[in-house]
């Protein structure tokens, strides 16, 4: 029979068990909040304190709302005060000996029927279920940071739980005004696992000096709509956390896309373990404070424009989206414009000898991308700049143009996003570079650098993590909606991973995943056959009318 779970405890109030003693009592369940030592857990009471004063000085919580929402916690540091629990949530470090630890101490303390949830990120619940004398009454309650926002619970149920004990859990989770997702155990479950790769792939971007961390986070955020980039969000989980979700993930899949990059290793080692720490990525104004200030590694303003090459005059080369999306705003930044709409006019492109600037907008395949550039090469004065938005390889655009130090890639990777991707080769001239920035800048776009690697910044992030859904997807692990849900409300996505696939096309993520793969001959990176098998169906999104979903014929 379903029961109604009322007394709730909370073992660990880090970042994680304080938001969900929150979201428990603000639901108006009574609630015991342990912690070790008095410390811990006067550090975890200034938690709950300041997140729902926050609440009331935004307007979204009464100050007798909140001291009610307070009354109803009981701090403390006896576990045996959990004696009288229906269900308590372990949320201490994710470290599987202290979760463990924790757990069979909580079988000793608690009534037999009592549930006891983890909120593991990573480690097997079955594997910490059979641990303890109950493991049909154990379970995964998977919140997501911050908890008292994200609407997710991963309700993660292994073969040994009751049924009725997910019931009850999952109605729980309804009760806190949350959506839960029922799923199997695997590391990661769905959100991390979709979301660590990529975060770990960032990591390594930075790592390797291919982008900078401003870069990267911008890329992400305005490219793609995410409310925080993945090295600001790594702060935000803990970077002693990522490496040990990391970790998991690849024992199970061996997959060295999820090895942690070394960087993250040296973090955890330098201790700085992200806003917790008031350092990680980004240096923050203090511990636990989200408030970015300057450090040694913030670039110095205005160094990418400085040697710019002066611009006035400024062709675009195209008919498509970014073309006209380009030549409107450079028309209203004040410089002369010159739109050439049919790319293969030799007569035409003669208009544009006196720029300072052309932009080939194609979009094409490469080697009518290179038949323009090649004709761009012959009429454009010397020093004038010729940018690509191409896809690339730009250098071999940069090669067919003549003028390769002139060369730079330029790529909007969505028409509507305010993103430039400021491509150079190994032969862009600094200045070239610095003038195409200067150039966004004026235009109102926000330009990033980067190099001449497939999928630049934004599409190397995004199409191996949309292929990994694919992959989850064809495993039958969960469904469409339930993994689109995750993304949305776990990670507070605009729009999950299917939802963007069918409105990008299936035959365009193909595409860019075929590249991707090919220049890193990574096997994690290898197209999904399920995309494989869509696309040559014709089922490429909602052009076609149907992709993972049906869309209305357009
Ligand atoms: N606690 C409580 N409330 C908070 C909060 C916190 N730590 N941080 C923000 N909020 C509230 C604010 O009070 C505000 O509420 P209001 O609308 O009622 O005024 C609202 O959230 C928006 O906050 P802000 O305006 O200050 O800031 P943003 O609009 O930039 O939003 C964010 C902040 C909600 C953190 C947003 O950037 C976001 O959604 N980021 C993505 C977070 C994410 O991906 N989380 C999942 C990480 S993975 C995970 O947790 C799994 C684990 O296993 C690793």
């Amino acid at each position: 029979m379903a029961r109604e779970l009322t007394e709730i405890g909370v073992v660990g109030l880090g970042t994680m068990g304080a938001g969900i003693v929150e979201v428990l009592s603000r639901a108006g369940l009574s609630v015991t909040a342990v912690e070790i030592t008095d410390e811990a857990l006067q550090r975890g009471r200034g938690h709950v304190e300041t997140s729902t004063g926050r609440a009331v000085a935004r307007g979204r919580l009464d100050p007798a709302e909140r001291d009610a929402v307070l009354d109803r916690i009981r701090f403390t540091t006896r576990m045996a005060d959990l004696a009288t629990a229906a269900l308590v949530v372990e949320a201490v470090p994710e470290r599987r000996e202290l979760k463990a630890a924790v757990l069979t101490a909580l079988d000793e303390t608690c009534p037999p029927d009592t549930i006891l949830a983890t909120n593991t990120s990573s480690l097997s619940v079955t594997e910490l279920a059979v641990g303890t004398g109950r493991p049909g009454r154990v379970i995964g309650m998977h919140f997501f940071n911050p908890a008292p926002v994200m609407k997710l619970v991963e309700v993660v149920r292994t073969v040994v739980t009751e049924p009725s004990v997910v019931a009850d859990v999952a109605a729980l989770a309804d009760r806190l005004g949350k959506v839960g997702v029922t799923i199997g155990d695997k590391a990661g479950f769905i959100a991390n696992a979709l979301l660590f790769g990529y975060l770990n792939h960032a990591v390594s971007m930075v790592e390797t000096r291919y982008a900078g961390r401003e870069d990267v986070d911008a890329a992400m955020r305005l490219g793609c709509g995410l409310p925080m980039g993945p090295l600001a969000l790594l702060d935000l989980i803990g970077i002693d956390t990522a490496h040990e979700v990391l970790e998991t993930m690849y024992r199970e899949s061996r997959d060295r896309l999820h090895a942690p990059s070394p960087l993250i290793r040296q973090m955890v080692t330098a201790g700085m373990l992200g806003r917790k720490s008031g350092r990680g990525f980004y240096t923050y104004a203090g511990p636990h404070s989200g408030e970015v200030v300057p450090d040694d590694r913030t670039p110095a303003g205005g160094a990418a424009v400085s040697g710019s090459r002066p611009v006035r005059r400024v062709g675009v080369v195209g008919a498509g989206p970014t073309a006209a999306g380009l030549a409107g705003s450079a028309g209203e930044a004040g410089y002369e414009v010159t739109v050439v709409t049919d790319g293969g006019g030799a007569a035409a492109l003669e208009e544009l000898a006196a720029c300072d600037l052309v932009v080939a907008a194609g979009p094409g395949p490469l080697d009518t991308e290179q038949a323009l550039v090649t004709a761009l090469g012959g009429v454009l004065a010397p020093g004038a700049v010729l940018a690509t938005t191409s896809r690339g390889p730009v250098i071999e655009l940069a090669t067919a143009s003549g003028r390769a130090a002139d060369v730079v890639g330029l790529h909007v990777p969505h028409p509507a996003a305010p993103l430039v991707e400021v491509v150079s080769t190994v032969a862009t001239a600094p200045e070239v570079a610095a003038t195409a920035h200067a150039f966004c800048a004026a235009l109102g776009r926000h330009p990033v650098s980067c190099t001449d690697r497939a999928g630049f910044i934004v599409d190397a992030l995004l199409f191996p993590y949309l292929n990994d859904a694919v992959r989850m997807l064809q495993a039958r692990y969960a469904t469409a909606d339930d993994i689109d849900a995750a993304m949305t409300l776990g990670c507070g996505y605009p729009r999950g991973p299917f939802q963007v696939l069918d409105d990008v096309g299936l035959d365009v993520a193909l595409a860019v995943q075929r590249d991707l793969y090919a220049e890193s001959r990574e096997p994690g990176l290898a197209p999904a056959p399920l995309l494989e098998h869509l696309v040559t169906a014709g089922h490429v999104g909602r052009t076609a009318g149907r992709g993972f979903r049906d869309h209305p014929a357009r």
